[in-house]
């Protein structure tokens, strides 16, 4: 049986996981760095590269501990090599490279967003290629067609802003604290999402593509109006939000043949009303809806070590000297 370990240090989650080609997370640990960031309102990549560093080495023991596993009993080590916070990458990249020329197991560099984009077929056996992948996360907004490990044919992405930078912005100007999605679906929930009116950008436009630096600057002049609830500001962004994502999902769907499955993948999936709204979509359309569940959305080790285990057939390695990769579209 087939077991890698993964290591994921791209943002802000120092995260390590030992997966098994059964879909087994063996192991896994993962240290969140919110408090650290908290006071900044987001993410500081010094204090993230230094939080990284400090933290990874004794994560990846205590989960080669918990599963009671060396190092010699993996088949490969797996770590993000990008796109993101370029220290962070370099902290998890090196410690991978360390542990695979001590190892002599072999070293795959896996893109940040393929781990997002496979991650769903990690929780569900039955999703097969190909599938529509929606994947919205602090960085990313995109619609993808996965057709198969490696192959992934993008149909769209935003012009501006991702969708969760979106989430977070509005909840720091709504006070709410880092990290903010989840902050701003909570108070949403008291809120009324037609009290406020606000742009959706891009609907209705013929490229499926998504733009949220409109409606980040329409919130910010709805909260300075001092006319709106918060709660309700935060229920009519979030529903200014999903509509967009319903319409330039459908819109990618007229152009393509409709796969078997529409998939929600990255931070932004773990929203309840997000993952409602495309259910609803992928039943007009008569396809699947998979969404992982909840921690396998934000950053995880776990999804960076699938992304290994199906690498692992392909036989694709990588060099000790690849490169940490800022920038790397799939
Ligand atoms: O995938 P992820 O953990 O990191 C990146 O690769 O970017 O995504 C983090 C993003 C953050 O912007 C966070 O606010 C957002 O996902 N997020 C949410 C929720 N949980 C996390 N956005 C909306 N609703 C949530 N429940
Ligand atoms: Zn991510």
């Amino acid at each position: 049986m087939a077991l890698v370990l993964g290591i994921e240090s791209s943002c802000d989650e120092t995260a390590a996981a030992l997966v098994d080609g059964d879909r087994r997370i063996v192991a896994q640990r993962i240290a969140s760095q919110d408090e650290e960031h908290a006071p900044y309102g987001g993410v500081v990549p010094e204090i993230a590269a230094r939080a990284h560093a400090d933290r990874l080495a004794p994560l990846i023991a205590a989960v080669l501990e918990e599963a009671d596993v060396t190092l010699d009993q993996c088949d490969a080590i797996a770590a993000t090599a990008g796109p993101g916070l370029i220290g962070g990458v370099m902290v998890g990249l090196v410690s991978a490279k360390a542990l695979a020329m001590a190892s002599g197991k072999p070293l795959l560099a896996i893109n940040h967003l393929e781990g997002h984009a496979l991650s769903p077929r990690l929780a569900d056996p039955a999703l097969e290629f190909p599938y529509l992948l929606l994947l919205v996360s602090g960085g990313h907004c995109q619609l993808l067609l996965v057709e198969g490990v490696g192959e992934y044919r993008r149909l769209a992405t935003t012009i501006d802003d991702a969708l969760g930078e979106a989430f977070d912005k509005t909840a720091k100007l709504l006070g709410l604290g880092y990290p903010g999605g989840p902050a701003v679906e909570k108070l949403a929930r008291e809120g009324d999402p037609k009290a406020v009116p606000l742009p959706r950008p891009l609907v209705g436009s013929k490229e499926p593509h998504f733009s949220f630096a409109g409606l980040k600057s329409a919130v910010l002049r709805a909260v300075e109006s001092g006319e709106h609830a918060d709660a309700d500001i935060a229920a009519g962004f979030q529903q200014a939000a999903v509509d967009c994502l319903l319409d330039r999902t459908r819109r990618a769907l007229d152009r393509i043949d409709t796969p078997p499955a529409l998939v929600v993948a990255g931070g932004v999936a773990a929203n309840q009303t997000v993952r409602g709204a495309l259910e609803g979509l992928a039943a007009e359309h008569d396809m699947r809806f998979v969404a992982p569940p909840l921690p396998l959305c934000t950053d995880n080790a776990a999804m960076i070590a699938w992304a290994g285990i199906e690498r692992l057939p392909l036989g694709q390695f990588d060099p000790l000297d690849v490169a940490a990769r800022p920038r790397w579209p799939l």
